[in-house]
């Protein structure tokens, strides 16, 4: 796992081998320290280099080792040997350093990186810090306000950054591993009293409290609740206030918290839970690793509103020529100002041309007739949606995939509009989809594997979190939300405000609450849906059925506010007021206070008071018991593709691993007890009833999230 030579006659070369990343496990600290001994004792030895072998340095930890007793050398003293080492050690940096690997690299008494090179301290992300004297060594090394950065984010740098930040030496095209052994060569026998980063004192900016004051609020603000953020603030400034042995001591404590909380356990399932999702599978038993994509050259979007332009700049930004669709002449103009202008934005920031050649612009459906995927972004109605895929399947070459990006339509029925159902998938992007990271790619009874493979292939070129579900209303992410948001409504009802549903739910952790989300996106939204739905008939909203609709409770709050115009943001009222339309900042509205009280007493409700704990149980437990049916029906997979797609779709906080986690973590048995609670408190929501498939698990003693498969595989053979 570490392998030993000797080259140019005194340079011990030390290759880390662990495939894919040359992660620290076990046997590779193993193997470190035995090949570091040897060639410290080996007297022909005068200067050692430590590299990766495929060209990767290191990864960091084997994070699957974590959730096992650590066995084998700790990394600690393994690092400390090195730095303490009386022959010159060099790191050489090919393809990444992170976490302990550049924690590692850090004990070195050198570092030369490749040009390509990424480093970084990521260990925050997985609720954790760099505990390997990361938090004492960097700051030491390069001050203490790039350390704060770096280690707080876990943001990589590259090598030029890294460079010019001095943690590392030296930067080369070359073959790292030959610099690095001519380097060493170059500076054995040489004092090592200068190079041991331990050693050196920590850089105390003058306004040090002050500094770490700022930070410290900063970081708890952009945490909303995580704990590995302000640790990694505490941990560095240990080493800007202690010695370097004290402030280890602290770093270890710190870590000791931090490794047992939750929070890690969370982000470490959202770590494992993005990448199983690329494994996914459809009930007919089609596969990721039996189904082959087919290439995709050129792209169509048809519709360029807020939707289709983003998708016309994630498609361009991959390198695909595009063809962008807009009807109406006045939005066309607008589209292509736009798209411009975002991708010259996207382009500076990644340091890149932009590829405005790669899209071309029609105002006819004919012009996507030779392209090899197209995506329907028309407005959310049903009966256009359908002309579209007819014209569609009537316009494109054979064999071209047809996708459409509804939020919530029937996939199937627009299939079947179509000459080749099999050739049709969702791809439902989010809000602005440039930038959104999740894709629901949708498939329907018909789709073929084929064409859920392209989808899923081309969703990952994008640079998108891309997750295979089944076809329902709203699919995974949107079906859950609808009982969630009628849980706000009626709590609005029962006494609570919009500023305290918000603020439950952004101390939980959520960006913003839902009715400050609502407010941005739009109220008017939901009301079209309601409408479509037979729901939202303003003659309803004062007699009898005002607040029972099709068999149950219905809340028409939102619909109210929308007949007085109050849309939102975009119209400067909504559950909040805004300084002008289109403000951004919300301020508590008391025409809205006195709304809620007239409307309460019209209907003959007395307001009590609400704590934040029942608007959480409400809110998030009837979204868990939607995600438990949603399981049941087999539209997801397993609980990992809800919390993907809660993560990074929804705002869910990454630290609570998504809502089934979450579940999870609070213990089946208390969120079954609540929603029975619930459920008889409020027997005209149906859905507060506990899915079956909850009832099923905690019956089996609730096994770990790992095992649910399992339980519903088992549940799927006996229906
Ligand atoms: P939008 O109203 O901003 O844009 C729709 C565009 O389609 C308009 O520019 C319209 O002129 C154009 N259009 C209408 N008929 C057309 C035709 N026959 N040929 C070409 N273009 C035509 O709508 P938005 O918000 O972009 O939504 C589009 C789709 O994306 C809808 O199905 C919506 O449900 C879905 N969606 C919307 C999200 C959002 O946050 N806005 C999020 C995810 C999905």
């Amino acid at each position: 796992m570490a392998q030993y030579s000797c080259v140019s006659g005194s340079v011990g070369l030390i290759t880390l081998k662990n495939p894919p990343v040359n992660a620290l496990s076990a046997a590779v600290r193993h193997g470190i320290v035995d090949t570091v001994k040897r060639a410290l004792s080996e007297p022909k030895v005068k200067s050692v280099v430590i590299c990766g072998q495929n060209g990767i340095f290191c990864g960091g930890a084997d994070i699957r080792e974590f959730a096992s007793d650590m066995s084998g050398p700790p990394l600690v003293p393994m690092i400390h040997a090195i730095e303490a080492a009386n022959k010159p050690v060099v790191a050489a940096i090919e393809g990444s350093a992170l976490g302990g690997g550049l924690e590692l690299a850090l004990g070195c008494h050198y570092r030369i990186a490749h040009s390509k090179a990424k480093l970084g301290l990521p260990e925050v992300t997985l609720g954790l810090l760099p505990a390997a004297g990361g938090t004492q060594r960097l700051p030491r090394l390069i001050g203490v306000p790039a350390a704060l950065n770096l280690i707080t984010t876990g943001r990589h740098v590259t090598a030029a950054e890294a460079l010019q930040l001095g943690v590392v030496d030296q930067v080369t095209d070359q073959n790292t591993v030959d610099a690095a052994v001519k380097f060493a060569l170059s500076v054995a026998g040489q004092s090592l009293d200068a190079r041991r980063i331990s050693t050196y004192p920590c850089p105390r900016p003058s306004d040090l409290d002050a500094l770490f004051d700022g930070v410290m609020q900063k970081v708890r603000q952009s945490a909303r609740g995580a704990i590995a953020p302000v640790a990694c603030v505490q941990a560095v400034r240990a080493a800007a206030t202690l010695p370097y042995t004290q402030g280890m001591e602290r770093e270890k404590e710190l870590m000791a918290t931090l490794f047992t909380s939750g929070q890690a356990r969370a982000l470490q399932y959202c770590f494992f839970a993005q990448r199983a999702v690329g494994r996914w599978s459809m009930p007919s038993g089609a596969r990721w690793d039996t189904s082959k994509p087919r290439p995709v050259h050129k792209a169509a979007v048809i519709g360029l509103g807020t939707m289709g332009r983003g998708i016309a700049v994630a498609l361009a930004q991959t390198g695909l020529s595009v063809v962008a669709v807009e009807t109406q002449e006045k939005q066309l103009m607008e589209a292509k100002q736009a798209v411009s202008g975002m991708l010259e934005r996207g382009a500076k920031r990644r340091g890149v041309a932009p590829a405005l050649d790669g899209i071309s612009y029609s105002g006819n459906i004919q012009a996507v007739a030779d392209a090899d995927l197209v995506i329907e972004a028309v407005f959310e109605d049903m009966t256009l949606k359908e002309k579209i895929f007819q014209q569609l399947s009537a316009v494109c070459k054979p064999g071209t995939f047809l996708c459409t990006n509804t939020s919530a339509l029937d996939v199937d029925h627009l299939a079947s509009q179509t000459r080749n159902p099999e050739l049709v998938v969702g791809m439902h992007f989010f809000a602005p989809a440039h930038v959104m990271k999740l894709l629901e790619v949708v498939y329907g009874t018909r789709s073929s594997p084929q064409a859920v493979a392209t989808a899923m292939q081309l969703g990952k070129k994008m640079g998108k979190v891309s997750v295979a579900v089944g076809n329902c209303r709203g699919f995974v992410g949107n079906r859950m939300l609808k009982p969630y948001l009628e849980q706000a409504f009626f709590l609005l009802e029962e006494g609570a405000t919009p500023e305290l549903v918000d603020r439950a739910l952004e101390e939980f952790g959520f960006a913003m609450g839902v009715f400050r989300v609502s407010d941005l996106s739009g109220l008017d939204v939901g009301w079209k849906v309601r409408k479509g739905d037979g729901l939202a008939e303003p003659e309803m909203a004062t007699g009898q059925s005002a607040r029972i609709r099709q068999g149950r409770r219905y809340s028409p709050l939102g619909d109210l506010l929308c007949e007085q115009g109050r849309y939102g943001q975009k119209t400067g009222q909504g559950w909040y007021q805004y300084d002008k339309p289109g403000g951004r900042v919300a301020r508590s509205d008391p025409w809205l206070h006195s709304f809620l009280e007239e409307y309460r007493a019209r209907h003959g409700l007395v307001a009590r008071r609400i704590d934040q704990q029942e608007v959480l149980e409400r809110c998030l437990y009837v979204l868990i018991n939607e995600g438990f049916h949603i399981l049941e029906d087999g539209i997801a997979a397993g609980p990992e593709d809800i919390d993907v797609i809660y993560v990074f779709g929804y705002g869910w906080p990454r630290h609570r691993g998504g809502p089934m986690f979450y579940a999870s973590m609070v213990g089946l048995a208390k969120v079954l007890e609540r929603l029975e609670h619930y459920h008889q408190a409020h027997p005209d929501v149906p859905y507060m009833q506990p899915c079956n498939l909850l009832r099923r698990l905690v019956a089996s003693g609730s096994p770990p999230i790992q095992r649910w498969r399992e339980v519903i595989k088992k549940l799927h053979s006996q229906l």
